[in-house]
């Protein structure tokens, strides 16, 4: 994959590192309500240490070649996380994540990354299929995946126990050769 693509001179995604784990818990702790409307792991996220396992975890993954996760920087600063969750090799299909701090939405800036990743997906590990799973309500994250090309192939029913209820996903998916005609 890579370990720093700049985007913009204001705006990079890198691999995070274990020193990351103070900044990382920060932007977390201060979006806590606005991340655990969508993402089921936020409650378990409830210190530095928290933090850092989660970047220990990321940095096994890339080395072990299943995943990965980028920090999105912008100004330098940590302001959400994009990557591969997990990568079917065998059948060479990436699973993307991301959140993007409240304070950055709005600009773009979770759309670039995307755009990114997938590219580096094709070009770089050679995939053939991407998925972005949404919850069906998730307007703003469903945006994304349509604004790059994907399609919508429905719904799974269900999909994500969040914390005291199931969310029903919308599956987005881009193939190779839709992104890359000939
Ligand atoms: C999902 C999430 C990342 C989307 O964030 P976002 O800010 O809406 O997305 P972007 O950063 O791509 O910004 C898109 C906005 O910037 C605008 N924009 C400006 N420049 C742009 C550019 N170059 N490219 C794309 N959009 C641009 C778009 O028009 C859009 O505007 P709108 O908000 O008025 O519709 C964010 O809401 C989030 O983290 N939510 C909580 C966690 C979550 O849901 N994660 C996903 C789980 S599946």
């Amino acid at each position: 994959m890579f370990h720093q693509y700049r985007i913009t001179d204001r705006h990079e995604l890198r691999l995070f590192q274990i020193t990351d784990a103070e900044e990382l818990f920060a932007v977390t702790d201060a979006n806590r309500a606005y991340l655990r409307r969508w993402l089921p792991w936020v409650d378990g996220a409830r210190s530095v240490a928290d933090s850092r396992s989660y970047i220990d975890s990321t940095l096994q993954q890339f080395t072990e070649n299943s995943g990965f996760v980028a920090a999105i920087c912008y100004d330098e600063q940590i302001v959400g996380t994009i990557g591969f969750n997990e990568i079917n090799w065998h059948s060479r299909i990436g699973y993307i994540g991301y959140w993007l701090a409240e304070s950055h939405r709005g600009q773009g800036i979770a759309t670039t990354s995307c755009r990114s990743i997938v590219e580096c997906g094709f070009q770089i590990l050679d995939l053939n299929r991407q998925v972005i799973a949404c919850a069906v309500e998730n307007q703003r994250s469903q945006a994304i995946p349509q604004r790059l090309g994907f399609s919508c192939e429905g719904v799974a029913r269900q999909a994500e126990w969040l914390y005291d209820h199931f969310v029903d996903h919308q599956i987005y998916a881009l193939l190779r050769s839709a992104a890359t005609p000939p």
